[in-house]
């Protein structure tokens, strides 16, 4: 029988992981399909159901059921457990549900890509407390970068966060403050889309142009904030190589292989031009 895979969440119709693993079962010669699902907040065990009964092989999760499906998984692996979200599910082979997260795990390939692991000793800064913001600074501290600060509009979930990592919790203004002591910044707020508004997060007068910028938003590809990076010098990284490396990661645990994850960014961008 032929294989199939589905993506779920609300809203759905414009997400570009169906054609992203469609692209990669024909490249590799994988006789499987992908199909976007419309799943409403509150109906994720309905749907969890479903796709276990009709035979889904595997699954990603997107807002809102990164948390909610957790309870309907057989079972759910360490760092989608630290995180509370689940983004991968895989149908083991006696049919049971492994819940797994590759979004922080994918936003350290995506920035290791472009940068190469030497940074590790470097301070790191994360802007922004929320899901995001959760999964890539417990990614980032599980792969060796040891000295993590979390600043946040609201300090309290940045504390929350740093009790977990044992990082340094700071204000938005804190953060400005002392930015050029950071080596790698990463901006996780939706500040930037372009459904929100635009500018930047934290103000940054004092970024060291030796820095790494990352922003995870990737609609548009260069921020207000990448952009004025971008004139202060600095090295970026766009949030297209998260989403493309959190789907490859995904793949890879579906079918044992890894796309072409350049290949792939060049597509989509050409795409998005
Ligand atoms: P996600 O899962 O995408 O991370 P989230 O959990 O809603 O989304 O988190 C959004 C993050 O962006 C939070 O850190 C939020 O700050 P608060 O905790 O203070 O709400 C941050 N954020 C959202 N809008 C922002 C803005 N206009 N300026 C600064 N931070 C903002």
């Amino acid at each position: 029988m032929k294989k199939w895979y589905a993506v779920i969440g609300d809203p759905i119709s414009h997400s570009k992981s169906p054609a992203m693993h469609e692209a990669w079962f024909a490249e590799n010669d994988i006789d499987a399909a992908y199909i976007p699902i419309h799943v409403p907040s509150g109906t994720v065990a309905g749907a969890v159901d479903a796709l276990r009964r009709l035979g889904a092989s595997g699954w990603n999760v997107t807002i809102p059921h990164k948390q909610a499906i957790i309870p309907y998984l057989d079972e759910v692996d360490p760092l989608a457990a630290a995180m509370q979200a689940v983004n991968t599910v895989k149908v083991l082979p006696d049919g049971r549900l492994l819940g797994m997260n590759t979004d922080g795990p994918g936003f350290v390939r995506s920035l290791e890509e472009r940068i190469g692991s030497f940074r590790k000793k470097e301070r790191v800064l994360v802007i922004g407390a929320g899901g995001a913001a959760n999964g890539i600074a417990l990614a980032m501290n599980q792969a060796g970068y040891g000295k993590i600060s979390v600043c946040n509009r609201t300090v309290q979930k940045a504390e929350a966060l740093c009790g977990r990592i044992g990082g340094e919790a700071l204000s938005l203004e804190d953060a400005a403050e002392k930015l050029d002591e950071f080596g790698v910044i990463i901006q996780t707020t939706p500040v930037g889309m372009s459904t929100a508004t635009g500018g930047l997060p934290i103000a940054i007068e004092r970024l060291d142009p030796g820095a790494v910028v990352a922003d995870i938003v990737y609609s548009p590809l260069h921020t207000d904030f990448l952009k004025a990076a971008m004139k202060n010098g600095n090295e970026i990284v766009d949030g297209l190589g998260m989403f493309i490396w959190q789907g490859a990661l995904a793949f890879h645990e579906w079918t044992g292989r890894m796309p072409d994850t350049l290949g792939t960014r060049q597509r989509l961008i050409a795409e998005m031009e």
